[in-house]
């Protein structure tokens, strides 16, 4: 599986400890910024993110900042990306389960990093359920071609 992962300042130390974190596990990265703890935009660094999802080139994304908030509203207005900001392991199951969630938005002021790390590893090898899911999955999806 391939990720993006993406931080603006906010989120950066977190970034890049998942980012090992996911390469030690055999993932394949892509890194898409911020790369040092100057003040930055969220909005560039989320939207580099969700485009690499858009274009194909990964699979899911892994998007931090403050809170998390910030990042999953810039996620949230791309066609094909739904992005789930979570704060502990349920959210992230359920997340994968229930909403077929490729984006992951995490808040590096909000969550200890090993606790984070936890939500990403659910995120990223949990499941979507199907079935009943799958037809509110497609509402959204028709949703998107009226509104986005
Ligand atoms: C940056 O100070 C902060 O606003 C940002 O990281 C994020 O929390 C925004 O939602």
């Amino acid at each position: 599986m391939r990720v993006a992962v993406a931080s603006d300042h906010g989120g950066f130390e977190l970034k890049e400890k998942i980012k090992l974190h996911l390469i030690e596990c055999g993932y394949d990265v892509v890194d898409v910024g911020t790369d040092t703890r100057d003040s930055v935009s969220y909005v560039k660094y989320g939207h580099s993110a969700c485009e690499k999802i858009s274009e194909g080139s990964c699979d899911r994304a892994i998007l931090v900042c403050g809170t998390g908030i910030g990042m999953s509203i810039v996620a949230n207005k791309h066609r094909g990306i739904r992005a789930a900001l979570c704060t502990n392991v349920f959210m992230a199951e359920m997340a994968r389960h229930h909403n077929d969630a490729n984006v992951l938005a995490l808040g590096a002021r909000i969550l200890a990093a090993p606790y984070a790390i936890k939500l990403v590893d659910v995120f990223l090898s949990e499941s979507f359920d199907g079935g009943r899911h799958k037809d509110r999955v497609s509402q959204i999806n028709e949703m998107e071609e009226v509104i986005l």
